[in-house]
């Protein structure tokens, strides 16, 4: 099993330390673009967390599974209105089975980067596609990787800095790997989490699908389907099982 990086601090911090991505303007676009995926069917989500985006897509009826590692993060999901309603898989979603298949599937919020080799991303693709109908879609948000801000012979790039949060990621351009160093002040002192990730590349996801018999459908820079260009930070790609 991977490590678990959303424990019970974190866990119980989660949804104020990330209160931006809990906003109806951020979550709401993800909510439309997937419940119209789903149609009449049923959705997986991997990495499910404490619900940001299954509570509201459960509330347009859509019925959602979720795999997660961290069962702190459950208990979070559970104390939330609704949270008791939806079914929950322990496990690492690379290699978790669930008795059931599903007309979607999503990894949002850079989520396949905790996936730290090459093998278990695949995996993970290879594990969708046993999940889904014929004609089912895997849907993935992840960002671009920020290699371009990174100046040659550098290892670190400072992401944020206030007086209540340091973030720096240090990168490891040869392994294709980064490490998120977060600092956050915790009664007058910066307490430190790291968490490893392993960045990718839209390329290199297509042929993850490729690998898992999946056929590319889409790509946008957000969820609003705003075209996905040179300058795009993040992509919503969208993959397919062949009917
Ligand atoms: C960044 S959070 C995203 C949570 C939620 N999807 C959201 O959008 O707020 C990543 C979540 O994925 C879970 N996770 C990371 N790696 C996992 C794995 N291999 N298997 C299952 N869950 C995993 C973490 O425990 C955490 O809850």
């Amino acid at each position: 099993m991977p490590a678990n990086y959303f424990g019970g601090p974190v866990a119980e911090r989660y949804d104020e330390s990330h209160a931006s991505m809990f906003d109806p303007t951020v979550v709401d676009p993800a909510v439309d673009f997937l419940a119209a995926l789903a149609g009449n069917g049923a959705a997986l989500e991997l990495g499910i967390g404490t619900g940001r985006i299954a509570l509201p897509l459960a509330r347009r009826g859509i019925h959602v599974h979720g795999i997660e590692l961290s069962e702190a993060m459950i208990q979070q999901l559970r104390s939330k209105p609704g949270g008791e309603d939806i079914d929950v898989t322990i496990g690492d979603f690379s290699t978790a089975i669930v008795d059931q298949v599903f007309s979607l599937a999503y990894l949002v919020f850079n989520t396949i980067n905790n996936l730290t080799s090459q093998d278990a991303q695949v995996a993970c693709f290879e594990n969708v596609a046993r999940h889904l109908h014929p004609g089912g879609r895997f849907v993935i948000e992840v960002g671009i990787p920020s290699l371009r801000r990174l100046p040659y012979g550098e290892r670190f790039r400072a992401s944020e800095v206030t007086d209540e949060y340091l973030g720096v990621d240090e990168f490891d351009v040869a392994r294709q790997r980064l490490v998120s160093h977060h600092f956050n002040a915790v009664d007058g002192r910066f307490e430190k989490h790291s968490i490893p990730f392993r960045y990718v590349w839209p390329s290199e996801l297509d042929l993850m699908a490729r690998l898992a018999r999946m056929t590319f459908r889409e790509r946008w820079s957000n969820w609003q389907r705003e075209p996905f260009t040179s300058e795009s930070t993040k992509h919503i790609s969208v993959w397919e099982v062949p009917s």
